[in-house]
């Protein structure tokens, strides 16, 4: 190569780096966060197959575990892809999410699990919000009716688990899957799923909570009288202890409850809820796996907790007048947190999720301390609520 194309070769390099300088220092805070989410989830998809599994989470047995469309948790990536089409609006994200939420199809024939909430709304509500697009619509619409086959008029509840010794296990987790019923009701203008969905949320409201507003994760009922029979832990430390997610499903379910009905009582739940996590989380606001954990600080934390909570509380501080600054700082401080190198994984690394530190099951010693799709999924959540929050 001659001297002068070497010297013009290096202008241009040079030139090149300028731009791609510039480029970076016009970006916000939040448009660089938004570009390294980008960049990271693009990792997370290129590991998502073609067939009838996502990702679930990383590292169980120093492998990636996949969700089936029997797994609770398949509507998560489905999901969390159309959050970063809304989050990117890149044409990308939206053939991604398109292609594995109709993978899922199947899951609204599934009489044998009440977490079709889950599994559906989150990939077709927010495909059908995004898009409009009728096929979307009828899928969550034939999965409600699916869901309230579980609903024991006697109990009050949809019967959340068909395993274990109970008589007719409810968890709090349950509460998540009731806005889609809420939904069905609005777009078909019957109640029946609406009814539902208060009788539930009535009925756990009575016998899940304690006096400290933390609450039980399973309480199984008499099927003859509808009475309460047993109130215990399956995934918290013990009975008598509030696991950390389920404090975060409480709050999130009974905010969306208020947001469905506008019955006060059911804001004044959420709000005892959110003063405990508030009260009882740790300095940077990402619980441990469990309140009561007996080795705190030496216990694992679990993320997907915290983004729940934070998602719930943006929508809180909207409904609070009193409460409102206390939620959005409490909110704002877990995004901080998630957002720093602490929690959010290094672009590249993680498989491509977005979050470490996340537990499942302590007590089994399953996915503990790992990456796992619904923490993702609400961490995307919480961070357009607050992009839209801050935009107002
Ligand atoms: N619904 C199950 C869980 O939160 O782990």
């Amino acid at each position: 190569m001659t001297k002068m194309k070497i010297q013009n070769l290096t202008l241009i390099i040079a030139l090149l780096s300028l731009f791609a300088c510039q480029n970076q220092v016009q970006m916000t805070p939040q448009e660089k966060l938004i570009s390294e989410l980008d960049e990271q989830f693009t990792h997370f998809l290129s590991i998502t197959p073609e067939g009838k599994e996502v990702p679930r989470s990383y590292p169980e047995n120093n492998q990636i575990r996949m969700a089936s469309p029997k797994d609770w948790t398949c509507g998560f990536p489905p999901g969390s892809m159309w959050y970063m089409y809304e989050l990117t609006g890149d044409e990308k994200w939206k053939e991604a999410a398109t292609k594995n939420t109709l993978k899922f199809e199947e899951v609204k024939n599934r009489t044998n699990t009440h977490d079709l909430g889950f599994m559906i709304y989150c990939s077709y509500g927010n495909a059908y919000r995004l898009t409009n697009i009728e096929a979307y619509k009828d899928v969550i619409i034939e999965t409600s009716e699916t869901l309230i086959t579980r609903f024991n008029p006697t109990v009050g509840c949809i019967r959340s688990w068909d395993f274990g010794e109970w008589q007719y296990p409810v968890i709090i987790d349950n509460m998540m899957n009731l806005e889609m019923l809420f939904w069905a009701s609005k777009v078909t203008g019957n109640s029946k799923y609406k009814e539902v969905a208060i009788s539930h949320a009535d009925v756990t409201m009575e016998n899940h909570f304690r006096e400290d507003m933390s609450s039980f994760h399973v309480v199984s009922y008499d099927t003859i009288t509808g009475k309460p029979l047993e109130k215990q832990t399956h995934q918290g430390y013990s009975d008598d202890s509030a696991w950390s997610r389920g404090q975060a499903w409480g709050l999130y379910g009974y905010t969306m409850c208020y947001r469905e009905t506008k019955d006060e009582k059911y804001l004044d739940v959420a709000q005892k809820i959110a003063d405990f996590i508030i009260k009882n989380a740790p300095e940077d606001m990402i619980p441990f796996w469990d309140y009561n954990a007996p080795e705190i600080p030496n216990e694992p934390k679990d993320a997907s907790a915290a983004a729940i909570t934070a998602s719930a509380l943006f929508e809180l501080s909207g409904y609070s007048a009193e409460n409102k600054e206390s939620y959005l700082n409490a909110a704002n401080k877990i995004i901080e947190s998630l957002n720093s190198e602490k929690y959010r994984a290094k672009i590249g690394t993680n498989k491509g999720f977005l979050l470490e530190h996340s537990t499942g099951h302590k007590p089994k010693e399953s996915e503990v301390d790992v990456a796992i799709n619904y923490a993702d999924y609400y961490y995307l959540e919480a961070l357009l609520r607050q992009k839209n929050i801050n935009t107002k």
